[in-house]
């Protein structure tokens, strides 16, 4: 499993569109786990040895991982442009540059959080459910009742490059903007998005759909607790499209519960895979799908090809052109 010096072996922990491969494959050996199931731990550990490259889906990249990578590691490529399962400091320690793909697939998954969006509040995927099961006609007029998007205040959690296509899809719906991050975005792009800076604490009072677009660290974990769903405005739905981790599900299962929120729609759980007897699966006020924000193919194959040139920049001693942490270098 040692990569020799002329074909350096990469380690790609999920299967990836050729696109990203390819350029790999033609200087180096590149070991493909071939899913459609994540790889075990323990697997993963094993794969790793001896890689001089290792090319992430979401893997947990952590000290033990780089240990048993051992010292030919010279690059981390993650698939994706939220890097929360990479310990970065980890990397820059030993001198391992990370990088990610930011950029290519913000449209991409800003789309995704829309499509949810729309689901929970014209109850889609519950109406599609209804038709399967044979129920059409035999309702009443207040069966699949929704709430309008057009002209509702959309609270974005996050302003950046996902949260502001997520504002920019919001214009067509005439909807009042608002949104809420540690800094205060520069004026031209409030000004392009119509969007409004407001605390956290009037987003959460005035939205009538909040929109996560956090990345998850330490400080954003749980951000919407038990106390952030209390303070919701009554009747109002939560999409999650950005990490699992930024909401508390147990919380979230009260706050639906209780009547507070009308509905959750989530591209990202805690954990994921969530499992299919998970309280949050099967509720009529819940939509759930698989972590799909970046997953189309155009998308894919361009996060492919900039996790190819991370890596192959990182062999050739180059510095990575998406690099996580500049001071890897330093
Ligand atoms: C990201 O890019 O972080 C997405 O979650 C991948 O689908």
């Amino acid at each position: 499993m040692n990569a020799s010096a002329d074909r350096p072996r990469i380690l790609v922990c999920k299967p990836i569109p050729s696109a990203g491969l390819d350029p790999l494959r033609e200087t180096c050996d590149v070991d493909v786990w071939p899913g459609p199931l994540a790889m075990s731990r323990p697997e993963l550990l094993v794969r790793a040895a001896g890689a001089a490259g290792i090319l992430a889906v979401g893997d947990r990249v952590d000290e033990e991982l780089l240990s048993a990578a051992g010292p030919g590691l010279r690059g981390i490529a993650q698939f994706g442009v939220g890097y929360d399962n990479v310990d970065v400091a980890a990397c820059t320690r030993r001198g391992i540059p990370a990088g990610n793909t930011p950029g290519v697939l913000s449209d991409t998954t800003a789309e995704v959080a829309w499509s949810l969006l729309m689901a929970a509040a014209r109850r889609i995927t519950e109406a599609e459910r209804y038709v399967r099961a044979g129920r059409w006609g035999k309702g009443d007029m207040n069966d699949l009742m929704g709430v309008d998007v057009s002209g509702a205040t959309l609270g974005i959690v996050g302003l950046g490059r996902i949260g502001q296509s997520m504002a920019r899809l919001s214009q067509g719906f005439r909807m009042t903007v608002l949104y809420t991050q540690r800094h205060r975005a520069d004026p031209a792009v409030e000004a392009e998005l119509q969007a409004s800076f407001v605390s956290f604490e009037e987003l959460l009072a005035r939205a009538d759909v909040v929109s996560v677009h956090a990345p998850l660290t330490p400080e954003t974990r749980h951000l919407i607790d038990a106390a952030a769903l209390a303070r919701m405005k009554p009747g109002a739905i939560l999409v999650n499209s950005s990490r699992g981790g930024l909401v508390d599900q147990e919380a979230l299962l009260a706050a639906l519960d209780n009547g507070r929120l009308r509905a959750a729609a989530l591209d990202v759980t805690d954990p994921e895979p969530l499992p299919a007897d998970h309280p949050l699966v099967g509720r009529d006020d819940v939509v759930v799908i698989p972590h799909i924000g970046s997953n189309t193919l155009a998308t894919r194959v361009r996060m492919g090809r900039m996790c190819a040139d991370n890596l192959l920049a990182a062999l050739r001693g180059d510095r990575m052109p998406w690099l996580i942490d500049p001071a890897v270098y330093s």
